[in-house]
């Protein structure tokens, strides 16, 4: 597999498209909300006064970008029924025959990267840097699921486990979403996808992708809905086999809770450092940082969100100038706009966030002060808390905004067993250029993913398979975008056959 390349936006006609895409993506969005309506048993339900549910362009709070039905708890188990009998018979189909289908839907996507990197715009706050990528990694997703689904069929008895609910969160609109569907889908199992409340149109697109491909729509169904329906209609429901969950620690504990016997493949969050040794080459160590903490506004569970330095760097006085000004030079607005850095929040912080961004506790400071930029509540300048001790506020919660706390260590155990103390493991960042502090480091982090002089968001399918240990995972354990991946979704006869 190739990995799909991103745009290149330093040729012009790139820039061009993509500016001539945003202008029609706006002027879209001012005219009217785009209107996702959706077809159970050939009955169409579109949004109604009773069960209208909206999404807001984060950039501008008061236009709305899409109106979609909720649906209520027998809509959301009369799809399960249909997906679990089965009418269109996929799982039926050959891993070759998927394998074409899903290759379809890549192509899908790779023809509509402008209209989908606009959608996430319009509806994610994300800007185009960190939209582009997403696509590309949604092409990945489609391309490889199905490759891995062939190349164990061929070695095992592997058959479909059967219906699979991918319950997926707002920071990742349409890569999340694709991953879940295409692994899934890929061993021939029927797919019920429910997004976010705040990313239904970009979801709509994805489940466009796959139906337009020849994906039957009785094997793949949008079920946008409230969670306390989704719990009951989808977690609870018996012909639900298994679920994908992106969300919260606490939403993958209540959803064991609820149905011990699930096959739940979770990913639940992290609160990740970053290292900087003395031993790093301590430019180079701030912009990998920056784009790790601040990307996407720090609403990303692999984003950086723990800045630890070596006591020799902390003293640094030239290291804390350049950290404070890059960070301040950084470009705060809306996502509509090229030049952006760091756009909206999806909505106004909610009580973790707001505590980090406002409070301080014992010795800690401002290097940087995080600031409301006033017209949009959801507009943050970043900021950067210095001085946090170990079990502090900041040193134990998520985030999930752009806020960075920078710590200080004495040695490099001393470091690791900082971060050990949150219970994550998702993302994990050194900077060093000493290989033996590097080997050191390697030995004893206990994280998913582990990155070495380099940022600890933007893994990519294949190369670098995502997922965390410890609070930030719950489940088999095995990474998404890695070839055993599709595995955790098929049942196997002669498991001795897989290495
Ligand atoms: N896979 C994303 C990243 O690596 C997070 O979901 O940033």
């Amino acid at each position: 597999l190739v990995n799909e390349p991103d745009t290149d936006w330093a040729v012009p006609d790139n820039s061009a498209w993509i500016a001539e895409t945003l202008n029609h993506w706006q002027r879209r969005c001012n005219d009217e909300a785009t209107e996702v309506s959706l077809t159970i048993n050939d009955e169409l339900i579109v949004p109604t006064a009773q069960n209208l549910g909206q999404s807001l362009d984060p950039s501008r709070p008061d236009v709305v970008v899409c109106r979609y039905p909720r649906l209520t708890i027998d809509q959301v188990n009369a799809s399960a029924d249909i997906a679990n009998r089965d009418p269109s018979g996929w799982h039926t189909k050959s891993p070759d025959e998927i394998h074409l289908t899903l290759r379809r839907a890549a192509q899908w996507l790779r023809l509509r990267r402008g209209e989908l990197i606009g959608a996430m715009v319009a509806e994610g706050g994300k800007t185009v840097a960190e939209a582009d990528p997403e696509v590309s990694e949604a092409i990945d997703f489609c391309e490889f699921y199905p490759l891995t689904a062939r190349h164990w069929s061929k070695r095992a008895a592997v058959s479909p486990r059967g219906v699979v609910a991918v319950i997926t969160p707002w920071n990742f609109p349409l890569a999340i979403p694709c991953g879940g569907v295409a692994a899934a889908l890929s061993m021939g199992n029927r797919v019920l996808l429910k997004p976010a409340s705040q990313s239904v149109l970009v979801a709509s697109m994805l489940c466009e992708a796959f139906w337009d491909s020849g994906v039957p729509r009785e094997a793949l169904h949008l079920v946008p809905c409230d969670e306390t329906v989704a719990e009951a209609g989808l977690v609870a429901n018996r012909n639900v086999d298994s679920v994908i969950l992106t969300g919260a620690t606490s939403t993958a504990k209540r959803m064991l809770a609820v149905r011990p016997d699930l096959n739940l493949l979770a990913e639940t969050g992290g609160k990740n450092a970053t290292i900087v040794t003395a031993m790093a080459d301590r430019e180079l160590a701030i912009k990998h940082v920056i784009h790790s903490a601040f990307g996407h506004a720090g609403q990303k569970c692999s984003a950086t969100s723990i800045l630890l330095l070596e006591k020799e760097v902390f003293e640094d006085e030239s290291f804390r100038e350049t950290l404070a000004d890059a960070v301040e030079s950084l470009i705060v607005g809306s996502a509509w706009d090229l030049s952006t850095k760091v756009g909206p929040l999806i909505s106004p912080p909610g009580k973790t966030l707001t505590r980090g961004l406002k409070t301080l506790e014992d010795d800690e400071s401002w290097l940087v002060v995080p600031e409301h930029i006033v017209g949009n509540p959801n507009l943050y300048r970043p900021g950067v808390k210095w001085n946090v001790k170990p079990g502090s506020f900041s040193h134990m919660n998520e985030m999930f905004g752009p806020v960075l706390s920078v710590m200080s260590y004495s040695r490099l155990e001393e470091a690791i067993a900082i971060v050990k103390r949150t219970g994550y493991g998702l993302t994990s960042g050194l900077e060093s250029l000493d290989e033996r502090e590097i080997q050191i480091w390697k030995e004893s982090t206990t994280a998913g993913n582990l990155y070495i002089n380099r940022p600890t968001t933007g893994a990519i399918v294949l190369r670098q398979p995502f997922g965390g240990v410890g609070l930030s995972a719950y489940g088999p354990g095995i990474k998404a975008g890695g070839p055993h991946y599709v595995l955790t979704l098929a049942k196997i006869e002669n498991k001795s056959h897989i290495p």
